[in-house]
């Protein structure tokens, strides 16, 4: 991994409220009859590695460019460091904080590393000199370039040409840098260094916002996350209280008015060890009780035989009972609609009590 050394980042130029560096409210972008983001609240705080997720069309992208101003919103807020970004000069001043990655950034093929983002630096309005020059240097050396800072840009890699575009984003030394689908055409060695790289971002105290259509991805670098579906948020939190949602005890029933009435009665029961409860089709392979759903209670596996009491004195005795994860990856496929909710391995809400904590941004 490319070491992160050289100079320190200048201090911030003007102090921020709270450790909110985004802030979008209602944001909704319309194009033409087509909604490509349906009032979006997005909250990203200071170091997170935020994950945009969702699957083709989700209005990721769309997002990312209005975040840079790169497209106007039909309506709704963006604040950015505590700017509004509808006011021409607190953008101007927000957006000299942000790099980014949204568009493939364009190099000259002839030129190497170095020439091409002397160039870069030119156009941002970076003096060129001694300071620039050691800027660059420090920019293709966190990117892991600086052995072919030499090397002509059409000899590059895919991956390396990715780097090369994060390279650019950093030459201003940004406190946000924006990312789309960083990892978009990588081999898994690629994937692999830029994941390398946004860590090293992180924890030289960059925050960043990337796009992917890659949980696993997300689940590996990511702090927090928001999982869009058709412009609409499913789903905003931390990594670990999403993973959290599939963790729990499960129970089978015979039939599926079981499973619902037993959710029910969690429900009234009111635990709060037991915020949240879910219906499961089993992945093909595993235990499912004949014609039945499941239900997947979110609450602490020794809590198993306490829940399992109270629905037998509730004369509901579950058919079998379990501890139980579901991955990630089950859980954000039937957020985004990729398993609609009579596929093996998905999930329905059953029950939620309303002092859980919820991570659900609205109704999937
Ligand atoms: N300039 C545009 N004009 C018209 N429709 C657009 C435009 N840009 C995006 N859209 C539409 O908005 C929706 C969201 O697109 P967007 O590119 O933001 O999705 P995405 O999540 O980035 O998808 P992908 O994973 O394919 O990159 C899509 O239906 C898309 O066709
Ligand atoms: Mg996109």
């Amino acid at each position: 991994m490319a070491s992160v050394v050289a100079h320190d980042a200048p201090a911030s130029a003007a102090p921020l409220a709270s450790d909110v560096i985004v802030r979008t409210e209602g944001l909704i972008k319309r194009f033409g009859a087509r909604i490509a983001v349906d009032g979006l609240n997005l909250e990203v705080r200071r170091g997170d590695v935020f994950a945009l997720l969702g699957p083709n069309g989700a209005g990721k992208t769309t997002t990312l460019r209005m975040l840079l101003g790169l497209n106007w919103p039909t309506a709704g807020s963006i604040q950015i460091f505590g700017a509004n970004m509808a006011d021409g000069a607190s953008r101007q001043t927000a957006l000299r904080r942000i790099g980014s990655v949204v568009e493939q950034p364009t190099f000259y093929p002839y030129l190497n590393a170095i020439e091409n983002l002397s160039g870069v630096a030119l156009f941002a309005g970076l003096r060129q000199g001694a300071v620039t020059r050691e800027r660059i240097r420090w920019t293709l050396e966190t990117v892991g370039l600086a052995p072919f800072a030499g090397d002509a840009y059409r000899k590059y890699s895919l991956g390396m040409k990715q780097r090369l575009g994060v390279a650019a984003a950093l030459l201003t030394d940004p406190d946000l840098v924006i990312l789309d689908e960083p990892t978009n055409g990588l081999d898994p060695a690629g994937i692999t260094e830029m994941r390398g790289l946004i860590g090293a971002l992180r924890d030289r105290g960059v925050t960043v916002i990337l796009s992917s259509h890659l949980l696993h991805e997300a689940q590996q670098v990511c702090t927090r996350v928001a999982v869009l579906r058709s412009g609409r948020l499913v789903a905003q939190g931390a990594v670990s209280d999403l993973l959290s949602e599939g963790r729990g005890v499960l129970f089978g029933f015979a039939t599926e008015d079981g499973a619902y009435r037993a959710a029910q009665t969690l429900r009234e029961a009111n635990l709060p060890w037991a915020p949240r409860g879910s219906y499961v089709r089993a992945d093909s392979g595993s235990w499912t009780p004949p014609g039945g759903w499941m239900l997947l209670v979110s609450a602490p596996h020794e809590r198993a035989a306490e829940l399992n009491a109270m629905l037998t004195r509730a004369d509901l005795p579950p058919a079998e009972v379990r501890h139980y994860e579901i991955s990630l990856e089950q859980y954000f496929l039937t957020l985004t609609g990729a398993l609609d909710s009579g596929t093996m391995g998905a999930v329905a809400p059953a029950y939620q009590l309303e002092s859980a904590p919820n991570t659900q941004g609205g109704p999937a």
